[in-house]
């Protein structure tokens, strides 16, 4: 039996052990009398650093620690989706149930459930040679998602069957490397290194959120990054839960860093409450939740986005597309932070260590589309949309700074919008996407040759409208000539008609592409013949009082199913205008 090393120093979650057998840089050890949960993040000499994911109140100098010899690792199998689990992958109801509400230490649960059994199709034959990340066979997890066995080595298939299994049970053999091996329904792969894969692409296709303040004006690739800074009731919780709710992803990674102990008590209550929009059925069915609840140790919470991001990689691989939420990555920051400082680091800018920007790249650069490992052609993608609470909503501390040096949309959240109840409060003025360009093409095949400019447009027109409201504030509106009051009516239209947008209405919750460029196109119809009439002549206030105008302030609520009746919108305008010319 390897040797104990002996606990020496305790601070916080970080503690230190002498003459820890086989300490190696990132495994993982049981800590103290009650075994409790860490990892080597450093070793000086004889003396392993550890930091714990577990409270390491009551720990004393002098108890035994052990190397288990591996690295962290998650358990990937069927029954991860509709769990909800902690920053180690520790199932929360399980570990409830074992110790109370209050997490008690040491518990050892199982990350996959072992009690189920699954029905296993076997999807290779016995003779079969396959490649790491060939399709074993498929088990259906939940009512929305099929789940992929895929084989963790590379050999010629033993023998295999179908049938009913627990993620205990062996499924069949594969020999590999002259060995013999038993294959399961479940794998394990380390959290801290990216999984490879055989392609990635350029962000050419996006990802169709329904949003249209994001897709219109500032799209996310598919397999693109995306950062959400705001201060507290901006909107970035709900922003979220509506991007998972309607992105066209088939599997939804939720990585609940709580901002308050309460805040995540009301995402574990609120999200099982979400459905599938498109089935109906709860939007668990697809959907892995991390929670790292304030009360729980901050370790657990530096460890949870890799094991999130892990969890997503495991689905990409099975050919899904994989939307992953982190909210807030501040919070992820500030456990960098607290553990960097018990180490005696020399910090970084406000106190973060100075590889705060290295992790957080490195975190990001595990998003993208790509074609995946393996025999067949398989692909899946992931998008990462990470929340950011700057203390004061102020972005220019490190965390938001680093975050917007790696990811390629920015979507600025705007305190005093949402205290207007423009919802959602992204400042259209703040905000950018680096992936407009590379998308235009997608839009112009999929939705219409002359939306890119009709965004442009009407981006144009947004711009515009903040330096005539400079002016307005000084002499008021009237001051301004005709034409450019009209361009604020239109502004107008752009901000309440399109941008804003109820994430609560059953029907404006969610727009097509389709419905986003009529809506559009409906707008700049009405901006065009009103330039027109100025020009001609017509008054202003006949083009203020323009009976279109509130059809087209109600637009947004009309159903995808009845888009006909936005051209029946243009068709009344073209009209109307023409009757006001002719005056
Ligand atoms: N898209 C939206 N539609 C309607 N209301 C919204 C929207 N976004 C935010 N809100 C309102 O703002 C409140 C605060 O949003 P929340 O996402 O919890 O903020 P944050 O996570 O930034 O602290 C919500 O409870 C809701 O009332
Ligand atoms: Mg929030």
């Amino acid at each position: 039996m390897a040797k104990k090393g002996i606990l020496k120093r305790i601070s916080g979650p970080v503690v230190e052990v002498k003459d820890l057998d086989n300490a190696k840089l990132y495994d993982v050890v049981k800590v103290g009398d009650e075994g409790l949960i860490g990892e080597i993040i450093k070793i000086v000499g004889n003396i392993s650093v550890v930091q714990v994911y577990e409270d390491t109140t009551g720990l004393k100098p002098g108890e035994p620690v052990v190397s288990t010899g591996e690295p962290l690792s998650v358990e990937l199998g069927p029954g991860i989706l509709k769990n909800i689990y902690d920053g180690i992958q520790r199932p929360l109801k399980d570990i409830e149930a074992k110790s109370g509400f209050y997490i008690k230490r040491g518990v050892d649960v199982p990350a996959l459930p072992r009690d189920i059994k699954w029905e296993f199709t076997a999807k290779v034959k016995a003779g079969d040679r396959v490649k790491v990340g060939d399709v074993l066979g498929e088990v259906p997890e939940t009512d929305l998602i099929t789940h992929k066995v895929l084989s963790p080595h590379e050999g010629k298939i033993e023998n295999i069957k179908s049938g009913k299994y627990t993620v205990d049970d062996s499924i069949g053999n594969i020999s590999t490397g002259g060995k013999k091996k038993p294959l399961f329904l479940y794998q394990k792969w380390f959290v801290r290194t990216p999984r490879p894969y055989s392609e990635k692409f350029p962000p050419i296709i996006p990802l169709i959120t329904g949003q249209r303040v994001v897709d219109t004006f500032f799209p996310i690739s598919k397999g693109g990054t995306a950062a959400i800074p705001g201060p507290f009731g901006s909107g970035k919780t709900v922003t979220q839960q509506s991007l998972a709710k309607y992105s066209d992803t088939e599997i939804v990674v939720y990585i609940g860093c709580g901002e308050r102990g309460n805040e995540m008590t009301e995402v574990l209550t609120e999200f099982p409450h979400l459905t599938d929009e498109k089935t109906g059925k709860p939007l668990m069915e697809r959907t892995v939740l991390i929670a790292n609840t304030s009360n729980m140790p901050v370790a657990a919470r530096e460890a949870s986005i890799y094991t999130g991001i892990t969890i997503a990689e495991y689905y990409r691989d099975m050919g899904y597309n994989v939307a992953l939420m982190a909210d807030s990555t501040s919070r992820w920051a500030e456990a960098l932070r607290e553990i960097g400082g018990r180490l005696e680091e020399m910090p970084g800018e406000e106190g973060y260590p100075a590889y705060l920007a290295r992790k957080l790249a490195e975190f990001y650069e595990r998003s993208g589309r790509i074609r995946t490992m393996g025999t067949d052609e398989r692909f899946g993608s992931i998008s990462i949309i990470g929340a950011v609470s700057p203390p004061g909503g102020d972005i220019s501390e490190p965390v938001s700074q680093n975050t917007l040096r790696v990811t390629k949309v920015f979507l600025a959240l705007d305190a005093s919008l949402a205290q207007r109840r423009h919802f959602p409060a992204i400042n259209w003025l703040k905000s950018y996407s680096l992936y407009k360009e590379s998308l235009d093409e997608w839009l112009r095949t999929n939705v219409s040759t002359e939306f890119p400019s009709l965004r442009d447009k009407a981006m144009e027109l947004l711009q515009k409208e903040a330096e005539l409201q400079e002016i307005v504030q000084l002499v008021g509106p009237d001051a301004l000539p005709d034409k450019e009051q009209a361009i604020l009516l239109v502004t107008k239209m752009l901000r309440e008609d399109f941008l804003q947008q109820n994430a609560y209405s059953d029907v404006d919750a969610k727009a097509s592409f389709e419905k986003q460029n009529l809506m559009l196109k409906c707008i700049m119809t009405f901006h065009e013949k009103a330039m027109f009439a100025v020009d001609a002549g017509v008054q202003l206030k006949r083009i203020q009082e323009a009976a279109c105008i509130p059809k087209i302030g109600r637009m947004k609520e009309i159903r995808e199913e009845e888009l006909s009746k936005i051209k029946e919108i243009m068709k009344e305008i073209d009209v109307e205008f023409t009757a006001l010319a002719k005056k």
